[in-house]
């Protein structure tokens, strides 16, 4: 059998290794504690439970849903971003449901690249924005974000003969894996650079809702003319611990929703529709579920942050992600230095480098670890200082 090219040259996903190493690891029945995943540990809130499985138990709810969603559903999205962002939309034609964000990150990539089109992309980065647009035939051009500049792209510093060759810029706050934030005015310089580039901007903000010390994330959305130019990506995943019922959206410019519709009605067939429901309890249900979790993310922030610290690598308490993202110790690249603390402590964690070349000399943690877990993590990696410390005087 003969494979297509494209699939050919596709890299595995990132964590795909990461969790066949563990798995390896767990079979020899070693206990491996794992940091490396951002993945909600703590479960669905009840009453968005009790309302999927009322759902589930309706016939209605058995057969085929609208591939572009149920019409309150695209309602409460609508309202959602009016509340918590003062941003309108047009319900029917400004927001699209999908199959969790990422389904729609990678399809939104076939609307808008031909051939040789350049995407811009950070780096580091959430994985899918560059193998997606190698996918679609295009050839992503990497942004370097760097601490110095808040982690957040330099523009200027992008070439005008890649300028002419790009059509879409992706940008992601709170930032995967950074931990970054962006503000309203860099939002408004993206508009404005986009306007004058004819670029179109995709921004991913599924961690919005994740934000410690009373911080609150911006939307994309609210910046002046960015429903012109571009959309947002956002989901249910990390907002309400939902990760597992595979539910996000698009909002944003009207022809890039109906170009993802359209692209979406020739390849899936919709969201199960109990999921719909659960998704709509949530917008519009009780919200104090966002800040119980927040404040159990932030406990174990300044847990990790104090920790790393501690031991030598260098990391800042993010003000929003469910990530930690600290440099690793002078001598170790980042896969090193991965290996070495899964191999004298049974830690995971997942190395910058995976995110992209800039993304090496800095290591990931995520804050979804159980709390016992974590204890027990912390003083694995407290007893990882003192193995160091033997070898560097052995
Ligand atoms: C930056 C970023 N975008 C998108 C996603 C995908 O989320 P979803 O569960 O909505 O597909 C993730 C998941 O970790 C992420 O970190």
């Amino acid at each position: 059998m003969r494979l297509s090219k494209r699939v050919e040259n596709l890299p595995p996903y990132l964590f795909v290794g990461i969790t066949r190493k563990i798995a390896a690891k767990r079979a020899k029945g070693e206990e491996v504690i794992s940091f490396a995943i951002g993945d909600p540990d703590i479960p669905t809130p009840p009453h968005i439970i009790d309302r999927l499985c009322r759902a589930a138990r309706d016939p209605v709810n058995h057969r085929y849903p609208e591939t572009d969603g149920l019409p309150e559903l695209h309602q409460a999205i609508a309202r959602w971003y009016e509340k918590r962002f003062g941003v309108s939309l047009d319900a029917q034609k400004e927001v699209l449901p999908l199959i969790g964000s990422k389904e729609g990150i990678g399809h939104i990539a076939f609307c808008l690249l031909d051939d040789g089109d350049i995407a811009l992309v950070p780096d580091p980065g959430y994985p899918s924005y560059s193998s997606i647009t190698t996918l679609a035939g295009g050839e992503p051009y990497y942004l370097p974000l760097k601490a110095e500049k808040g982690f957040l792209p330099d523009l200027e510093a992008i070439p005008d003969d890649v300028l002419k060759k790009a059509k879409l810029l992706w940008i992601n706050y709170p930032n995967n894996p950074t931990g970054a934030v962006a503000d309203l005015d860099f939002f408004n310089k993206v508009v404005k650079f986009a306007e004058q580039h004819d670029l179109a901007v995709c921004h991913d903000g599924p961690y919005t809702e994740v934000a410690f010390d009373g911080y609150q994330p911006v939307s994309f959305m609210q910046a002046d003319g960015a429903k012109e130019i571009g959309v947002e990506f956002h989901s249910l995943s990390k907002s309400f611990n939902m990760t597992g019922w595979r539910i996000g959206m698009a909002v944003g410019n009207a022809t890039m929703i109906d170009a993802l519709m359209r692209l979406k009605t020739n390849l899936d067939s919709g969201i199960p529709q109990a999921i719909q429901y659960a998704a709509i309890e949530a917008l519009t249900g009780p919200q104090n579920c966002i800040e119980e979790h927040n404040a159990i993310y932030q406990r174990r922030r300044d847990l990790i942050v104090e920790m790393l610290n501690s031991i030598g690598l260098e990391a800042r308490a993010p003000k929003a992600s469910l990530y930690v993202w600290a440099k690793v110790p002078e001598g170790y690249t980042s896969v090193d230095f991965t290996a070495n603390l899964l191999d004298q402590v049974g830690v995971a964690v997942t190395p910058g480098v995976g995110y992209g070349k800039h993304g090496e000399g800095y290591v990931r943690l995520s804050l979804t670890i159980p709390d016992a877990a974590l204890v027990k993590g912390l003083s694995r990696l407290a007893g990882w200082r003192s193995t160091r410390r033997r070898i560097i005087r052995g």
